[in-house]
């Protein structure tokens, strides 16, 4: 394999409700990091994972994520890009291809994986899956006032893994100013082309009481 993965997986996961981090959460009886983890592993191209976990819980995810895969469990930071440039900084020297992926998106399929390391290797310096948005989408004002109606046709809305060229991720993450929500969104700031393959249903991210429902119900209708 050619390809190190990246997982921040040290959010609290508030959104979700009370209980513990986000990504030791329950997903049919194992956490949704196991989940994540099981899933990278099986793609034939990943080489190394390197896991952000929340600090007080390093000892427990490495414990959990030993019969998994061999993965590098390092502490995450107070924000998702600082959990992404702790793990940046303990990933092998060797792969030239470089992907981040949310733990929360614990169903990913493997070959989502493949498809995303595959379109660095072909060339793009920077990738990310994408899916169509389905809904009408309104710009509103601070009091809820409607200010217009943004074209669907051109949005997207955009998955992990996100996969960049070694290099180009690591000057990214150097020159980055301010915080942003994904790394792609690093890499576009930087001046380098980010290019779109199509994203997977299944990769959706785990964040409110509703996704979780949905992805116990996806695991069970797969058995
Ligand atoms: O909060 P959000 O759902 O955007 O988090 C996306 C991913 O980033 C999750 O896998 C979460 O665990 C991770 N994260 C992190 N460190 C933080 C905040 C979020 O690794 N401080």
């Amino acid at each position: 394999g050619d390809v190190a993965v990246l997982v921040p997986a040290a959010g609290a996961g508030v959104r979700l409700g009370p209980g513990r981090p986000k990504a030791l959460r329950l997903l049919a009886g194992e956490p949704l990091l196991v989940h994540a983890v099981r899933r990278l592993a099986a793609a034939a191209s990943v080489h190394s994972i390197v896991v952000a976990a929340p600090v007080a819980e390093i000892t427990a995810v490495r414990a959990l994520l030993a019969p998994i895969a061999p993965v590098t469990v390092v502490p995450g930071g107070a924000e998702r890009q600082a959990s992404v440039a702790a793990a940046l900084a303990a990933v092998p020297a060797d792969p030239e291809i470089i992907l981040v992926h949310d733990a929360a998106r614990a169903l990913t399929p493997p070959a989502l994986v493949e498809s995303v390391a595959a379109a660095v290797r072909a060339g793009y310096d920077a990738v990310i899956p994408v899916l169509p948005v389905v809904d009408t989408i309104k710009e509103v004002d601070a009091d809820e006032m409607v200010l217009g109606t943004v074209d669907r046709a051109a949005l997207r809305a955009v998955q992990t893994p996100q996969g960049f060229r070694r290099a180009v991720l690591t000057a990214a993450h150097a020159a980055a100013a301010d915080a942003l929500t994904d790394d792609a969104g690093l890499v576009e700031k930087y001046g380098v082309p980010v290019h779109c393959v199509p994203g997977s249903e299944h990769a959706l991210k785990i964040t409110r009481p509703f996704d979780l429902a949905l992805a116990e119900h996806l695991l069970a209708i797969a058995r």
